[in-house]
């Protein structure tokens, strides 16, 4: 969605909604005073009922009058502090829900001089008003309400006007609005249905995300150059799909950055594209969301469109390990050993643990083409949901720098992830009685030492993996993600990472 720009006068914009956040109820904010009396003092009368004052993220509707608006839809925030930012961005979502819930396509949004908080409220906003409906043909028999009155999904909001607002609120408005949209782009293709984004196609976005931006350069590798490479475990899961696989890179290479590329970050994300747990196959019930276990690759993608489209001053490399997971007369086997790009012989246990397989040789691969510091993000362990389930991720990672920064990245930008150990007492759970390693370990800690697995092939390189099994597929819409489904975790994340490497 794209917002504009303009000094309009909120009393003669006509817009389907006009939306608008008080910091305090007790004091209407001097552009709306024409409004409110053209409206007879209707939305100062509404500011100060006790309810819209006493709560935070409190929304209302007041109903608009011949000219102007054809509602304006009100929430405050009160007095916000130090790491609530993401309570702004919940009232975001709020207003988004509501302009959704009155059908609104057109809607302005009022600037209030604060810059932070506009760009928290905006980016909660067109979170909130993320909906994948790709496949919803316009008024279909499946969209009748429950009673098979109504047949018409609530419009898309199509456009956000901000009124007034200085450079400094507008281009952060305009920098809210550039990640928003990624995060959504992201989410587009993590829900994407798996016969619509295969590893091919997801190369295929890739290359025409490179194909817009300077300083920005993609790579593929098909199954043939994947084997040549030695990357017998990223090959092992494709050989039981029809589908090619597809190791992806991208190089962001911005002018302003001369470092060496050895001191690159490497961001490495797990995208398989379908999970059936292969030979050991998944449960039929709930396999339908393993089109999910794309997840990870899908946010280091739309990192890399964020990157580039805000410009970001600094080097940055990804690799995405794209492949079906499948049962196939062809497919890897429990019992088969498999050897890794850097020569690790690997006994597979359970070809359900295949997410590690595919990141082993991106680590492999990313450690090869130079980097210092690798941040991998995968859907990797149902575990996982079980320890933090959806609102936290678990970065699992030892303790230093690269660490502490991606903590405070996910402080900041509403990504949340908590840590967890990565440490060598977790280690002999992978010990194999024919090859150098299983690649599944016993049930008990075993998203760390699924981590332990991963960072075998980072050697001395700091890892920090961020396992998003819970955060990034959500059973059910929770604060200013108001859809099921992708969530986009990591984006904004690893767009502050970068910034800040
Ligand atoms: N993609 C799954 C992990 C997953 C499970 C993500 C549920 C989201 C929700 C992964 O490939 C997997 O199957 N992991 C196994 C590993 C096990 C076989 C060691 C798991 O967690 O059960
Ligand atoms: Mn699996
Ligand atoms: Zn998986």
């Amino acid at each position: 969605m794209e917002i504009t720009h303009t000094t309009n006068n909120p009393a003669t914009t006509s817009v389907d909604a006009l939306i608008a956040y008080v910091a305090d109820a007790t004091t209407m904010p001097s552009v709306l005073s024409e409004l409110d009396a053209s409206l007879g003092g209707a939305i100062s009368r509404e500011l100060s009922r006790e309810r819209l004052r006493a709560g935070k993220g409190d929304v209302t509707t007041i109903t608009g009058g011949v000219d102007g608006p054809q509602r304006i839809i009100l929430a405050t925030i009160g007095t916000t502090h130090d790491g609530e930012r993401d309570a702004v961005r919940t009232v975001g979502g709020r207003l988004a829900s509501a302009c959704r819930a009155a059908r609104a396509t057109s809607v302005a949004m009022i600037a209030t001089g604060d810059a932070e908080q506009t760009a928290d409220v905006l980016e909660g906003y067109l979170l909130g008003a993320y909906r994948y409906e790709r496949f919803k043909s316009h008024g279909s028999q499946h969209d009748a309400d429950v009673d098979g009155v109504e047949a018409s999904r609530p419009a898309p909001l199509a456009s956000l006007e901000l009124l007034g607002a200085q450079d400094d609120e507008a281009a952060a408005a305009t920098r809210a609005a550039t990640l928003a949209n990624a995060v959504n782009w992201g989410r587009d293709l993590a829900n994407a249905p798996a016969n619509h984004l295969t590893p091919e196609i997801l190369g295929f976005h890739a290359e025409q995300l490179a194909q817009r931006h300077d300083h920005l350069s993609c790579t593929l590798l098909d199954r043939a150059e994947i084997e040549a490479r030695g990357m017998g475990m990223l090959a092992g899961v494709a050989q039981g799909s029809s589908n090619e696989p597809r190791l992806i890179v991208l190089e962001w290479n911005p002018p302003q950055d001369t470092r060496p590329d050895a001191e690159r970050l490497a961001l490495i994300g797990k995208a398989v594209t379908f999970d059936t747990g292969g030979i050991s196959i998944k449960p039929s019930a709930g396999m339908a969301e393993m089109k999910l276990d794309k997840s990870g690759g899908c946010a280091v993608l739309a990192a890399m469109r964020a990157i580039a489209e805000l410009e970001v001053p600094r080097k940055v490399l990804a690799i995405i390990g794209a492949t079906e997971n499948m049962p196939d007369a062809a497919a890897y086997k429990p019992g088969d050993v498999i050897t890794a790009m850097d020569g690790t012989n690997v006994e597979i246990t359970n070809t359900d643990a295949e997410g590690r397989l595919v990141l082993g040789d991106a680590i492999c691969f990313a450690r090869e083409l130079g980097c210092s510091r690798l941040v991998e993000i995968s859907t990797l362990t149902g575990a996982m949901v079980i320890a933090l389930g959806h609102h936290f991720t678990g970065c699992v990672a030892r303790h230093g720098d690269l660490t502490d920064q991606v903590l405070a990245a996910a402080q900041a930008t509403g990504d949340h992830a908590w840590h967890l150990p990565m440490h060598d007492t977790y280690k002999p759970s992978l010990k194999s009685d024919c090859a150098d390693m299983i690649n599944a370990g016993g049930r008990a800690g075993s998203s760390l030492s699924a981590a332990m697995f991963l960072e075998h092939f980072a050697k001395d390189t700091p890892l920090v993996h961020l396992d998003v099994a819970g955060t990034a597929m959500l059973p059910k819409p929770q604060g200013y993600h108001t859809a099921k489904g992708a969530s986009g975790w990591g984006v904004r994340l690893f767009v502050e990472l970068v910034a800040n490497s």
